[in-house]
């Protein structure tokens, strides 16, 4: 039984602010994952069209998360850092998974149900079809892992299912070519193209709650700027928003059952854990029985000694725009010439001439 090869693949859309969610639910592992594996990591710019068509500065807005992405510590040359509508390859991946996946799957998408809100019928196509591209974009390499906060799990599980159907309906063809790979599905053992994704979503925040309702998800979409901190926030703002962050009145507990029913105590130490790589059982043994005016103070001074020197660096890079240029065209080479193999080798799978 032979295995695909490991490769990390995530992507992040060039949409508005990215805040502390976007920060400890994916850039911050996509960081911690470069020791030891091959990493592509992306600017999901044809995604960002799916949801709104017309943006002000989306050439600023992608070289803006470039610039989060190397400020905060990936390395461009020994992984790739592009954008994706340099490598037309997602979009022709894309089209043929919008013939393996079925409309039922897509309706299903939780996402989509939220962005489509009541008026379904007047949603883009390409917002019903987003898996279907975020599925190509890992793919089209064969990646194998996915760092990603808990929102997307749906989305990586849709991954997993047009995978497994392409395999499933072209599995003499794929044994024709000579391209599979043998591996195990559950016990199932199954000769594959595509590999079953796995995604990659443990550790203290994958789900980083708005400041001001512990309920809901930490979003650019927020009306209220309270209720995230963005990357691009100074020192006394983000001071200025944890300290009006909702808590309760009770003392943070020693241990991380008593977090249970105080979803804003369990946001804020959930935080403070990643941002210091540490379990928040870790946490609570330091400031268990503290009140939360000793605890804030603590969380302020730490977001800004992490946050600070990314946001400079953020700030630095974004006045050289040809510096971000060359890196995203140089990435986008380097992508596109991964992604060519795969759909030379698709193609022939499908059996179309070229
Ligand atoms: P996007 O651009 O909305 O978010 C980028 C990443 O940030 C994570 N995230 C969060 N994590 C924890 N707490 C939060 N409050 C929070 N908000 C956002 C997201 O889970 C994501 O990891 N569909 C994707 C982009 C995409 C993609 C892909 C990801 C397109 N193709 C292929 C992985 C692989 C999205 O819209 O992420």
């Amino acid at each position: 039984m032979t295995a695909f090869k490991p490769l990390v693949f995530s992507g992040v859309q060039p949409t508005g602010n990215l805040h502390l969610g976007n920060y400890l639910g994916a850039i911050r592992k996509f960081v911690a994952l470069q020791a030891d594996n091959d990493c592509i990591y992306c600017v999901v710019d044809l995604h960002s069209i799916t949801a709104q068509l017309v943006h002000e500065d989306l050439k600023g807005q992608i070289r803006s998360i470039a610039a989060a992405f190397i400020a905060s510590g990936i390395d461009p040359e020994k992984h790739i850092v592009f954008n994706q509508s340099a490598v037309p390859q997602h979009a022709e991946l894309a089209w043929i998974f919008n013939c393996v996946a079925r409309i039922g799957w897509m309706n299903r998408m939780t996402q989509f149900k939220d962005k489509a809100g009541k008026d379904r019928e007047n949603a883009s196509l390409g917002l019903l079809a987003y898996p279907s591209l975020m599925a190509a974009d890992i793919l089209v390499y064969r990646g194998t892992h996915v760092p990603v906060g808990d929102d997307q799990k749906q989305h990586l599980e849709l991954a997993r299912d047009i995978a497994m159907k392409f395999n499933l309906d072209f599995r003499d063809n794929i044994r024709a070519t000579g391209t599979g790979v043998d591996i195990l599905v559950g016990d199932e053992p199954v000769h594959a193209y595509f590999p079953m994704v796995e995604p990659m979503i443990e550790g203290p925040a994958p789900r980083v709650m708005s400041l001001r309702d512990g309920t809901k998800k930490m979003s650019k979409s927020d009306p209220s700027d309270l209720s995230r901190i963005n990357l691009m926030d100074d020192a006394e703002t983000i001071s200025k928003k944890i300290r009006k962050a909702k808590t309760d009145p009770e003392a943070l507990p020693s241990e991380a059952e008593g977090l249970k029913g105080r979803p804003e105590a369990e946001n804020l130490v959930g935080i403070y854990a990643a941002l210091s790589d540490r379990s928040k059982a870790d946490v609570l043994s330091e400031f268990g029985g503290q009140q939360f005016s000793t605890f804030k103070p603590a969380l302020v001074d730490l977001a800004v000694t992490v946050l600070s020197p990314i946001t400079a660096e953020m700030r630095r890079l974004m006045d050289d725009t040809a510096h971000i240029d060359a890196i995203l065209r140089n990435g986008g080479e380097r992508a596109r010439a991964r992604a060519e193999k795969t759909m030379a080798e698709v193609s022939d799978i499908i059996g179309f001439l070229r």
